[in-house]
Protein backbone atom coordinates (compact mmCIF):
# COMPACT_ATOMS: atom_id res chain seq x y z
CA UNK A 1 0.00 0.00 0.00
CA UNK A 2 0.86 4.00 -0.80
CA UNK A 3 1.16 5.83 1.95
CA UNK A 4 -1.45 8.49 2.62
CA UNK A 5 -0.23 11.71 3.46
CA UNK A 6 -1.95 13.92 5.69
CA UNK A 7 -2.88 17.15 6.66
CA UNK A 8 -0.86 19.82 7.30
CA UNK A 9 1.81 18.09 5.07
CA UNK A 10 2.58 20.88 2.44
CA UNK A 11 2.51 17.97 -0.48
CA UNK A 12 -1.40 18.79 -0.36
CA UNK A 13 -1.02 22.35 -1.54
CA UNK A 14 0.48 21.61 -4.53
CA UNK A 15 -0.45 22.07 -7.86
CA UNK A 16 -0.29 18.88 -9.87
CA UNK A 17 1.48 18.64 -13.20
CA UNK A 18 -0.21 16.79 -16.50
CA UNK A 19 0.49 13.00 -17.30
CA UNK A 20 2.38 12.49 -20.21
CA UNK A 21 3.13 9.16 -20.44
CA UNK A 22 0.27 7.15 -19.30
CA UNK A 23 0.81 3.86 -20.99
CA UNK A 24 4.23 4.02 -19.22
CA UNK A 25 4.66 1.20 -16.71
CA UNK A 26 5.62 3.23 -13.97
CA UNK A 27 2.46 5.31 -14.37
CA UNK A 28 0.37 2.13 -15.29
CA UNK A 29 1.76 0.83 -11.38
CA UNK A 30 0.89 3.99 -9.87
CA UNK A 31 -2.33 3.64 -10.80
CA UNK A 32 -2.94 0.23 -9.86
CA UNK A 33 -1.50 0.90 -6.55
CA UNK A 34 -4.04 4.06 -5.77
CA UNK A 35 -6.95 1.88 -6.67
CA UNK A 36 -5.48 -0.54 -4.19
CA UNK A 37 -4.78 1.93 -1.49
CA UNK A 38 -7.88 3.85 -1.86
CA UNK A 39 -10.12 0.34 -1.45
CA UNK A 40 -7.83 -0.86 1.35
CA UNK A 41 -8.15 2.52 3.25
CA UNK A 42 -12.49 2.58 2.37
CA UNK A 43 -12.03 5.47 0.42
CA UNK A 44 -14.50 6.65 -2.59
CA UNK A 45 -12.06 8.71 -4.30
CA UNK A 46 -8.31 9.18 -3.80
CA UNK A 47 -6.01 11.94 -5.91
CA UNK A 48 -2.22 11.45 -6.63
CA UNK A 49 -1.38 14.24 -4.37
CA UNK A 50 -2.20 12.36 -1.41
CA UNK A 51 -0.10 9.68 -2.25
CA UNK A 52 3.25 12.22 -2.55
CA UNK A 53 3.05 12.05 -6.61
CA UNK A 54 2.00 15.83 -8.10
CA UNK A 55 0.43 14.24 -11.02
CA UNK A 56 -3.16 14.76 -12.37
CA UNK A 57 -4.42 11.20 -11.63
CA UNK A 58 -8.00 10.84 -9.67
CA UNK A 59 -9.16 7.35 -8.63
CA UNK A 60 -12.32 7.12 -7.89
CA UNK A 61 -14.50 3.59 -6.44
CA UNK A 62 -17.55 4.04 -8.19
CA UNK A 63 -20.84 1.71 -8.04
CA UNK A 64 -19.59 -0.94 -11.30
CA UNK A 65 -16.22 -0.71 -10.20
CA UNK A 66 -13.24 1.61 -9.83
CA UNK A 67 -12.59 4.34 -12.46
CA UNK A 68 -9.54 6.43 -13.00
CA UNK A 69 -9.48 9.87 -14.18
CA UNK A 70 -6.33 11.17 -15.73
CA UNK A 71 -5.62 14.99 -17.11
CA UNK A 72 -9.46 15.94 -16.15
CA UNK A 73 -11.10 19.32 -17.12
CA UNK A 74 -14.08 20.78 -16.35
CA UNK A 75 -15.80 21.68 -19.51
CA UNK A 76 -19.02 22.77 -18.44
CA UNK A 77 -20.76 22.95 -15.02
CA UNK A 78 -24.10 23.86 -13.56
CA UNK A 79 -24.47 27.70 -12.74
CA UNK A 80 -25.41 27.46 -8.97
CA UNK A 81 -23.52 25.65 -6.20
CA UNK A 82 -26.58 23.80 -4.66
CA UNK A 83 -25.80 20.37 -3.32
CA UNK A 84 -24.79 19.64 -0.17
CA UNK A 85 -22.74 16.47 1.05
CA UNK A 86 -21.22 16.12 3.86
CA UNK A 87 -17.47 15.01 2.88
CA UNK A 88 -14.21 13.84 4.43
CA UNK A 89 -11.38 12.97 3.35
CA UNK A 90 -8.04 10.17 3.38
CA UNK A 91 -5.69 13.29 4.38
CA UNK A 92 -7.86 14.50 6.94
CA UNK A 93 -9.07 11.08 9.38
CA UNK A 94 -11.76 11.86 11.63
CA UNK A 95 -12.86 15.16 10.26
CA UNK A 96 -16.08 15.93 8.42
CA UNK A 97 -18.06 19.03 7.14
CA UNK A 98 -20.48 19.93 5.33
CA UNK A 99 -19.30 21.56 1.33
CA UNK A 100 -21.30 22.79 -1.24
CA UNK A 101 -20.76 21.57 -4.79
CA UNK A 102 -21.90 21.97 -8.35
CA UNK A 103 -25.10 20.16 -8.99
CA UNK A 104 -23.58 18.68 -11.95
CA UNK A 105 -20.27 18.71 -13.97
CA UNK A 106 -18.87 17.80 -17.77
CA UNK A 107 -15.70 16.65 -17.52
CA UNK A 108 -13.11 15.77 -20.61
CA UNK A 109 -10.17 13.31 -19.13
CA UNK A 110 -7.82 10.55 -20.34
CA UNK A 111 -8.11 6.65 -19.23
CA UNK A 112 -6.00 4.44 -18.26
CA UNK A 113 -5.61 3.58 -22.03
CA UNK A 114 -5.05 7.04 -22.51
CA UNK A 115 -8.11 7.70 -25.00
CA UNK A 116 -9.93 10.84 -24.01
CA UNK A 117 -13.56 10.62 -22.17
CA UNK A 118 -16.15 12.48 -21.13
CA UNK A 119 -18.19 12.54 -18.21
CA UNK A 120 -21.48 13.61 -16.69
CA UNK A 121 -21.59 13.59 -13.34
CA UNK A 122 -24.00 13.97 -10.75
CA UNK A 123 -25.42 13.09 -7.59
CA UNK A 124 -22.61 11.46 -5.00
CA UNK A 125 -20.14 11.17 -8.11
CA UNK A 126 -20.27 14.73 -8.96
CA UNK A 127 -19.40 15.73 -5.14
CA UNK A 128 -16.59 13.20 -5.03
CA UNK A 129 -15.54 14.35 -8.64
CA UNK A 130 -14.62 17.98 -7.43
CA UNK A 131 -13.66 17.07 -3.88
CA UNK A 132 -10.82 15.14 -5.65
CA UNK A 133 -10.38 17.24 -8.69
CA UNK A 134 -9.72 19.98 -6.28
CA UNK A 135 -7.02 18.20 -4.76
CA UNK A 136 -5.31 18.40 -8.18
CA UNK A 137 -5.39 22.25 -7.57
CA UNK A 138 -4.15 22.28 -4.08
CA UNK A 139 -7.49 22.87 -2.62
CA UNK A 140 -8.63 21.17 0.07
CA UNK A 141 -12.14 20.60 1.45
CA UNK A 142 -11.43 22.59 4.56
CA UNK A 143 -11.14 25.33 2.58
CA UNK A 144 -14.76 25.00 1.27
CA UNK A 145 -16.81 23.52 4.62
CA UNK A 146 -19.56 25.75 5.67
CA UNK A 147 -20.16 23.69 9.04
CA UNK A 148 -17.77 20.84 10.71
CA UNK A 149 -20.13 17.98 11.89
CA UNK A 150 -16.97 16.06 13.42
CA UNK A 151 -13.33 17.01 14.51
CA UNK A 152 -13.58 20.81 14.62
CA UNK A 153 -11.42 21.11 17.58
CA UNK A 154 -9.11 18.73 15.45
CA UNK A 155 -9.12 20.44 12.69
CA UNK A 156 -8.51 24.41 14.12
CA UNK A 157 -5.54 23.15 15.88
CA UNK A 158 -3.65 21.64 12.68
CA UNK A 159 -4.88 24.73 10.66
CA UNK A 160 -2.55 26.73 13.50
CA UNK A 161 -0.29 24.11 12.40
CA UNK A 162 -0.30 24.70 9.23
CA UNK A 163 -0.20 28.54 9.02
CA UNK A 164 3.19 28.23 11.12
CA UNK A 165 4.35 25.54 8.37
CA UNK A 166 3.39 27.89 5.68
CA UNK A 167 4.67 31.11 7.40
CO1 LIG B 1 -9.64 14.38 -0.22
Amino acid sequence: MLEIIKYPNLLLRRRAKKVMNILAPEIQELISAMIATMKNAGGIGLAAPQIKQSLRIIVINAKNGPRVLINPKVVWKSFFKKIIFEEGCLSFPEIFGLVRRYRWVILKYQDQDGQLQKIKAQGLLTTVIQHELDHLYGILFIDKVFKYTKGEDKIKELIKQANYKER
